[in-house]
C-alpha cells in the first residue's frame, strides 16, 4: 500500500532529511514511525501526500507512481488519505457539523449525506453530543477527536498521523489509538509518527525507527503486560 524505494530527500546541500530509505507497508497494516526529533518521520509523511518530491528513489502509494502523477490527478489521489497533523486547524467560525460538512463538500459528498455523515463520524470517537458545538467550546483533546473524525469521514484506504496525540493525557492517549485501530479494523492502512515509546511498547504492533534520516530497526514491539500463562509454566518456546 505505501512503498519507499531507495527514497533521499535533500532539501539543500547541507540537509539530508532522508537516507537511501526503502520499506512496504502492505493492505491493512497499522505501523508506527518513530524516531528522534529531526529524524525525518514528518519528511517520510509529507512525501506519502506528495507535499513533497523525492530528490532520488521512488514512491508508491496505493498502487501510484508519485513521480509520474499528473498534477490533475493530486486531489483525487489526496481523497484517498485521510491525515491528521498536531497543528489540526478546525475553523473556528464554523459548528463541530459545519466543519465536517465543509470537508464533505470538498469530497464531493452531495448535501443530503452530510448529516449522516458527519453523525456517524462523529460517534466514532464519541463526541455525536457535540454536532453544534463550536471549536473554543470544546477541549483541546475534543477538538483534536474532531480533527480526526474529519480525516476519517471519508474511510479513506491509508490514515497518516503526524503525533497526533502530542500533548495530550495516557488516556486520551488510549482513547486516540483506539480511534485509529478501529479505522484500521474496518480496512484502514494506518501509519503513526510519535515520540511516544510508551505508546510504541504497549502496542504490539510494528515499528519503523529512523535515525537521522536512515532506517535502523524494524520490529514488533512486544507489549510490557504482564508474562503469558505459557512463559510462567515453562510451555513452549
Ligand atoms: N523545508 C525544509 N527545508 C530544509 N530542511 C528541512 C525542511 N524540512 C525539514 N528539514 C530538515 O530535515 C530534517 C528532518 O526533519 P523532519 O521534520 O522530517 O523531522 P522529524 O523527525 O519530523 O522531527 P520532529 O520529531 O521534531 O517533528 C531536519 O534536519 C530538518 O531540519
Ligand atoms: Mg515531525
Amino acid at each position: 500500500m505505501i512503498h519507499f524505494y531507495h527514497v533521499t530527500k535533500r532539501f539543500d546541500q547541507y540537509s539530508t532529511a532522508l537516507h537511501d530509505v526503502t520499506f512496504h507497508i502492505e493492505k491493512g497494516e497499522f505501523v508506527f514511525l518513530t524516531g528522534a526529533s529531526g529524524a525525518g518521520k514528518s519528511t517520510l509523511l509529507k512525501l506519502i501526500l506528495r507535499q513533497i518530491q523525492p530528490s532520488d528513489g521512488q514512491v508508491v502509494v496505493n498502487g501510484r507512481n508519485l513521480k509520474s502523477m499528473r498534477r490533475s490527478q493530486l486531489p483525487f489521489f489526496r481523497r484517498e488519505i485521510g491525515m491528521v497533523f498536531q497543528d489540526f486547524k478546525l475553523i473556528e467560525r464554523m459548528t463541530v457539523f459545519e466543519n465536517l460538512s465543509f470537508i464533505l463538500t470538498v469530497l464531493g459528498i452531495p448535501p443530503r449525506e452530510h448529516k449522516k455523515r458527519a453523525y456517524g463520524a462523529l460517534r466514532a470517537v464519541s463526541l455525536h453530543h457535540k454536532l453544534n458545538a463550536y471549536p473554543l467550546q470544546l477541549s483541546g483533546g475534543e477538538q483534536q477527536r474532531i480533527a480526526i473524525a474529519r480525516a476519517l469521514i471519508n474511510e479513506p484506504l491509508v490514515i497518516v498521523a503526524d503525533e497526533p496525540t502530542g500533548n495530550l493525557d495516557p488516556d486520551l492517549t488510549q482513547e486516540i489509538v483506539q480511534i485509529f485501530a478501529e479505522a484500521n479494523m474496518r480496512g484502514s492502512t494506518v501509519l503513526i509518527a510519535t515520540h511516544d515509546r510508551e505508546l510504541i511498547e504497549q502496542s504490539g504492533r510494528r515499528v519503523i525507527t529512523l535515525d537521522r534520516g536512515r532506517i535502523t530497526d524494524e520490529r514488533v514491539a512486544v507489549p510490557q503486560r504482564a508474562p503469558r500463562v505459557e512463559s510462567i509454566f515453562g510451555i513452549g518456546g
